[in-house]
């Protein structure tokens, strides 16, 4: 095994499945569109969804691409050698076409063959699925890798909860996976010990996952039309696991960052756990917020959904800087360096490098003074608590007036050995209705998997909307994130003030205007060159000759879309909005039912 940097590894696995007839496709959005199941891209399948469901895909049947991906779950765990909330997740998929034979094989080849990875093969371990009423035991996978030289003892079967991959939200496509470790050599743990254990002897690279069902709204699993293949490849932890380093931290990923908070602190990485906790968390944080902001949707701070995820990682980033000694005014400096690191993979990095700075430096702003007010509230409070529980008005006090998310409060009361009364804390929090919509990517049912009428129909509605809204308003709207559940639609879009109630009668009547004249729906494939040429709005991809569908809805509407669309406006009914408000700083939100 050679040593590889992040880049190799991009490039390594790009040009192989390129060489074996895959499409390479540019990363998605971090923010999912018109999918209601989930605040971030999770894994590189999730924005594909519809392509995994049967929809034809423009690139073709075999893709392979590098997917950004946030997963705030785990963000407790951050700061340990390998948690991050963002990662690059490598991955090629087969929608319909090949199945588990060429994957396994391809695989085999990109992990052991010295061209790649280069990994001998005697230091692999592999999982299957061991079976159960859903689906039968993959055999079959265990078969095709002893074709490929695996020995029996290097493969373990292993239930479903370790070796079944569904997706990010509650339905959707799914089916048996077969995992891929590194065997570091070290002796088992006990007679049990096996890629499930989590010992550190055997290391997870790869999954390949054979989607072969759609889990229903009732639990149950029906076979899809199609068969596919979804892999998905951590890029920082193959690295670090291929260079045999001890931490994601160590890669070359955050060797410049590190080095950055090293001399803004004057602090060493890997001196005291602390320190280096300390610094693993900024370094990771700031990493998250950079991508967020710097986003081809993006999302700014705010305190709901997306943004307030976003809010709390600036915030702990903040919090953890100045614990390091970092003043304010610095984290641009390690923003800045993670812009110049990704920019050639990622160039709206660097097309939103101002976007990034002023929301930092504003989000820094508004929550320096703050810190250290709350910080000295929450002492006075810690001193005054009973039975080592700070109670439920302190933490909503320490929320509301200083602006500390409820996870950096129960954070500061661990170091003190205390806890925090939290649910006190929710039940204040419901008083003041603010909803709380925190943590949990997963909060809302249905999802891309739902195709029904009622979402179908909010989606065409909202084509409508944004057309309406830029004949209201002018053309500086632009969409800037989009919801849809069964009830309603919710967009986001560019706009510096708010709407006034003229502007949203209007906006409405227009839209029923379209609905009235029954306009038929078309949608055809075109490139992005093309499309841009008739006008058609809506996200460009930025590879020449890319190929797009592109809906037109009569003389009203022409966008960039992947669709479901409704076949004519006039299946629409009555379009009403509900709701104009702000969504976070020039952005604003619009609900809207149809009745
Ligand atoms: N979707 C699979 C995963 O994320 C490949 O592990």
């Amino acid at each position: 095994m050679e040593k590889i940097t992040s880049k190799d590894l991009r490039s390594l696995y790009l040009n192989f499945f390129a060489e074996k007839g895959h499409a390479v496709i540019r990363s998605a959005s971090l923010i999912p569109e018109n999918d209601p199941t989930v605040l971030f891209t999770t894994a590189g399948m999730h924005p594909l969804t519809p392509y995994l469901l049967g929809q034809k895909h423009p690139a073709g049947n075999r893709l392979t691409d590098v997917q950004k991906c946030v997963r705030t779950g785990d963000i407790d765990e951050v700061g340990d050698a390998s948690h991050c909330t963002f990662f690059e997740m490598l991955g090629n998929w087969s929608l319909g076409d090949y199945f588990k034979k060429e994957a396994i094989h391809w695989s085999y080849e990109f992990l052991t063959s010295e061209k790649y990875l280069g990994i001998p093969k005697e230091r692999l371990a592999v999982s299957v699925f061991a079976g159960d009423d859903d689906a039968p035991r993959d055999e079959e996978s265990a078969d095709i890798w002893m074709e490929c030289g695996l020995k029996p003892e290097q493969i373990f079967y292993l239930p479903k909860k370790n070796n079944w991959w569904g997706p990010a939200g509650i339905t959707g496509p799914c089916g048996p996976d077969t995992e891929m470790f590194f065997d570091t050599g070290k002796p088992k743990c006990s007679d049990g010990c096996g890629p499930q254990c989590d010992c550190g002897k055997y290391l997870e690279i790869w999954n390949d996952v054979f989607m072969q069902y759609n889990k229903k709204e009732d639990g149950s699993f029906e076979p899809l039309r199609q068969k596919n293949v979804d892999t998905g490849m951590g890029l920082e932890r193959t690295v670090c696991v291929i260079n045999g380093l001890g931490s994601v931290y160590e890669t070359d990923v955050f060797e410049g960052a590190i080095r950055c908070i090293e001399s803004l602190s004057g602090k060493k990485y890997g001196i005291g756990d602390e320190t280096t906790r300390a610094i693993r968390i900024v370094a990771d944080h700031v990493r998250t917020a950079t991508f967020m902001l710097g986003d081809q949707i993006g999302v700014t701070p705010s305190n709901v959904d997306q943004g307030y995820v976003l809010r709390r990682l600036i915030r702990r980033a903040i919090r953890f800087m100045r614990s390091l000694g970092i003043g304010k005014g610095e984290m641009v400096k390690l923003a800045a360096h993670y812009v110049d690191f990704y920019a050639e993979v990622y160039p709206e990095l660097a097309e939103n490098r101002q976007k990034i700075m002023d929301e930092l430096t504003k989000e820094e702003e508004k929550f320096s003074r703050a810190l250290e007010q709350g910080t000295k509230e929450f002492e006075r409070a810690a001193a005054k608590a009973q039975n080592g529980v700070i109670d439920g008005q302190t933490a909503f006090r320490l929320y509301d007036t200083f602006g500390f998310p409820i996870e950096m409060t129960v954070e500061f009361a661990k170091e003190k050995g205390l806890a925090v009364d939290t649910e006190g804390f929710s039940e204040k929090f419901a008083e003041h209705q603010k909803k709380s919509q925190l943590g949990s990517e997963q909060r809302f049912k249905g999802g891309l998997a739902d195709h029904s009428e009622k979402t179908t129909k909010l989606h065409t509605a909202t084509h409508l909307l944004q057309a309406a809204l830029r004949k209201v308003l002018g053309d500086e709207v632009a969409q800037k994130g989009s919801n849809i559940t069964e009830e309603r639609l919710r967009f986001d879009f560019s706009f510096s003030r708010p709407m006034t109630k003229e502007e949203i009668a209007e906006t409405q009547k227009l839209v029923n205007e379209a609905i009235q004249r029954k306009m038929p729906i078309t949608c055809e494939e075109m490139t992005v060159e093309e499309a841009k040429a008739q006008g058609a709005i809506g996200l460009f991809g930025d590879k020449y000759g890319e190929v797009v569908k592109v809906y037109t809805m009569g003389d009203f509407s022409k966008e960039i879309c992947g669709g479901p669309h409704a076949s004519n406006t006039g299946d629409l009914g009555e379009f009403v909005i509900t709701k104009e408000q702000s969504s976070s700083s020039g952005v604003r939100r619009i609900k809207a039912e149809l009745r």
